[in-house]
């Protein structure tokens, strides 16, 4: 059974993250891989409603409430979508994952952490991601920068809601051994550079002893 590669991008509203995640995704298949990218909350005919349903003004869910929603999105995203690609041997590129729930829902809104990670398990079956690039904006940038463009609901929180969900980031990047840090702050070319960087020797380090260096096998595992 082969497995392929499931990368993912996290960080703030404004961090560049859609921005990284494209040009990620364009160099993966410059380097003749087969990728599939997708984004949270979203990615099926159903996470697409409910991803409308998040991002609508006139609703303000109950805290639980938006957590389940975003683990509905979740589940049907991993079992229909990011599952079988893996399967296929293709690099998944994911805009936020499990962990936006622990830094929004559970920092940000203050559900309990370790409620949010049972539901978090149960959304994702356990799927881990191989490498997670968290870019790190401060708050404060990430507010200056969402001030340029449309807010959607979520946009519009206060900054010290945006506060703790950075400091949700930070903790969770000090826990989790997947989870690479890159300053988002500078130049958009900066940033990507680094990303290839941190890729490029994820590949020697951990993907290489396992990973096809043949790009036409488009398979980054076989057990
Ligand atoms: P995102 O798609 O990154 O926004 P955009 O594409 O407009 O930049 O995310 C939408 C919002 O959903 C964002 O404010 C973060 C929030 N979110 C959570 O609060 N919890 C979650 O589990 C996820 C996946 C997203």
């Amino acid at each position: 059974m082969t497995r392929g590669v499931f990368v993912v991008f996290e960080g703030l509203d404004g961090s560049g993250k859609t921005t990284q995640a494209r040009r990620f995704s364009s160099y993966l298949r410059r380097e003749g891989h087969r990728v599939t990218a997708v984004e949270e909350p979203g990615g099926t005919p159903l996470g697409e409603r409910v991803r409308g349903l998040l991002l609508d003004k006139r609703f303000q869910p109950q805290p639980w409430t938006e957590l389940f929603l975003y683990e509905a999105s979740r589940h049907e995203l991993v079992e229909r979508v990011i599952r079988p690609a893996l399967a296929r041997g293709e690099a998944v590129v994911c805009q936020r994952y499990d962990y936006s729930s622990v830094a929004y829902q559970g920092y940000g809104r203050g559900l309990p952490l370790e409620e949010v990670e049972a539901l978090n398990a149960r959304a994702t079956g356990g799927l881990r991601p191989d490498l997670v690039f968290w870019l790190d904006v401060p708050a404060e940038e990430a507010f200056r920068r969402l001030r340029r463009r449309p807010s959607d609901r979520l946009e519009g929180e206060g900054l010290a809601f945006f506060k703790r969900v950075e400091r949700g980031y930070r903790e969770l990047a000090r826990r989790r051994g997947e989870i690479v840090r890159v300053d988002g702050t500078r130049a958009p070319e900066a940033v990507f550079q680094e990303v290839v960087a941190v890729w490029t020797r994820w590949l020697k380090e951990k993907g290489g002893s396992t990973w096809s260096s043949s790009a036409t096998s488009r398979s980054w595992r076989s057990a």
